[in-house]
């Protein structure tokens, strides 16, 4: 047995994977992919194979694997304070990280848990918590986009759209409210993303005018739904949403988490909007990729409804790690790498290199779709293999790819360190991987598990 095969049989006993059916592993021609040790755009698992992490690791890697910058500071960290609580404590790394979120953002105020699905519930919480502290408590409902994706808490699901994830917990969730969604791909002959925009913008509209006195937030991510297979709008949607929020007086939460730091071109995707939220929900990138770290951002005006004599008036929500030393230095470490290396340039540059690259995968003749921001690219494949997603991921780690396709989306989200030699690795591997799957699907490929869907 080799040690990968031993990692496999002591994970698969021992460990329960996340957004997995675990008898899927079960077959040989799924099999976990230890990971020893991981380096720049690299992963390598224990036999000397090495992948190419195409999806940056669930969206969280930034410069790459084991950074030595980030890993510095980290040692540093260590050696002068691992963890306090931050409840009647306080610390240089939270400190400087919230001053510097705030600079970035132009909110304040920065509250802190370990994961996205935390930070959406705690912005959830604080717009209810606010209304109710300025005496409208019947504002305590939420609306959300359609395919929208905040993360699987209980609380997260009720704005989380997505049914594979929220099916089996429904009787659990007190849903919020579903608008259109303004996925430009819904554009109908001789409509642009701006028209879809506004027709996604006035359903919300209709449905504000007759429920904005029990509505506290509206949620979107802006610019790109990633997890509903990287749908993208017009700019424009936000600049109604906010228009609207406005004007029916309900927040404007914007989950910056998948898409912040950099991902769509800007630091965070609704400045390309120009407009201002009431809340900002940041995680995955914050840190890097390299530990779990959350935090939501508001206005004064919401913080000064909190702040009084009555402690039952005050935000009471904590989490143990809250403000972790550790995570903070990481993400402080991870700002001054986009300014040191003058990140989003480059990745201008990283972005149409690569975009060269890949001129076979947006000319394939199955590619419908395809579509590019900033260091975010996707595709949607005509195909009629059911289970797509899986057997594509399993001829992308043949070729010493990491690629995941949400349904028939394929994608890439690489680290922005990617090199031209990277890049061509990562190219030449999604096509071929294509390729690949398609030549399953020509030799009428049967499905493994028919009607599979998978996750993200
Ligand atoms: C937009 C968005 N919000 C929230 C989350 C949830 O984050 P986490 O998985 O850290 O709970 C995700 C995760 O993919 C996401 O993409």
């Amino acid at each position: 047995m080799s040690v990968n095969d031993e990692w496999r049989r002591r994970s698969l006993a021992a460990v329960w994977h996340p957004c997995t059916q675990m008898k899927l592993h079960a077959h040989a021609a799924q099999p976990l992919i230890p990971v020893a040790r991981a380096e720049g755009v690299w992963l390598y698992d224990f036999d000397g194979r090495r992948y190419l992490d195409g999806v940056s690791s669930w969206w969280v890697n930034l410069f790459g694997h084991s950074h030595p910058a980030i890993r510095a500071a980290l040692i540093e960290q260590l050696n002068s304070l691992d963890h306090v609580m931050l409840a009647g404590f306080t610390h240089a790394p939270v400190v400087e990280l919230s001053e510097r979120l705030a600079a970035l953002t132009g909110l304040g105020h920065a509250f802190y848990a370990s994961d996205g699905a935390s930070a959406t519930e705690i912005a959830l919480k604080m717009s209810a918590h606010y209304w109710r502290n300025v005496g409208r408590a019947e504002k305590c409902c939420f609306v959300g986009v359609a395919g929208g994706y905040h993360g699987e808490t209980v609380g997260a699901l009720a704005v989380t759209d997505i049914a594979l994830f929220r099916e089996a917990y429904a009787p659990l969730v007190r849903l919020a409210a579903t608008v259109a969604s303004p996925d430009a791909r819904q554009a109908a002959a001789g409509e642009d993303a701006a028209a879809v925009a506004e027709r996604a913008a006035a359903a919300l509209g209709d449905w504000l005018a007759e429920h904005h006195e029990q509505t506290a937030a509206v949620i979107v991510e802006p610019l790109v739904q990633c997890a509903a297979g990287m749908a993208m709008h017009d700019p424009l949607y936000l600049r109604r949403v906010r228009e609207l929020c406005d004007s029916y007086q309900v927040h404007l939460v914007v989950d910056e988490i998948a898409v912040g730091f950099g991902r769509t071109g800007t630091m965070f995707a609704h400045t390309q909007a120009g407009i201002r939220p009431d809340f900002i929900c940041l995680s995955k990138g914050l840190t890097g990729g390299t530990l779990p770290l959350s935090a939501v951002l508001t206005t004064d005006q919401v913080y000064a409804a909190f702040y009084d004599d009555d402690v039952a008036r005050g935000f009471l929500h904590s989490h143990s790690y809250t403000g972790n030393p550790l995570a903070c230095r990481a993400a402080l470490a991870t700002l001054d790498l986009f300014e040191q290396t003058d990140a989003l340039r480059a990745n201008r540059a990283t972005a149409e290199r690569l975009n060269a690259q890949l001129a076979a995968l947006h000319q394939h003749s199955r590619v419908r779709h395809g579509r590019h921001l900033g260091m975010l690219w996707a595709w949607d494949i005509a195909s009629s293999l059911p289970d797509f997603a899986r057997r594509y991921a399993r001829h992308a780690l043949a070729q010493g790819v990491l690629l995941r396709p949400i349904g028939h989306t394929l994608y890439l989200m690489p680290p922005y360190v990617l090199s031209e030699a990277e890049g061509e690795h990562l190219a030449q591997g999604a096509l071929a991987a294509l390729q690949a799957t398609l030549a399953e699907e020509a030799e009428g490929a049967a499905s493994q598990s028919e009607g599979a869907v998978d996750g993200v």
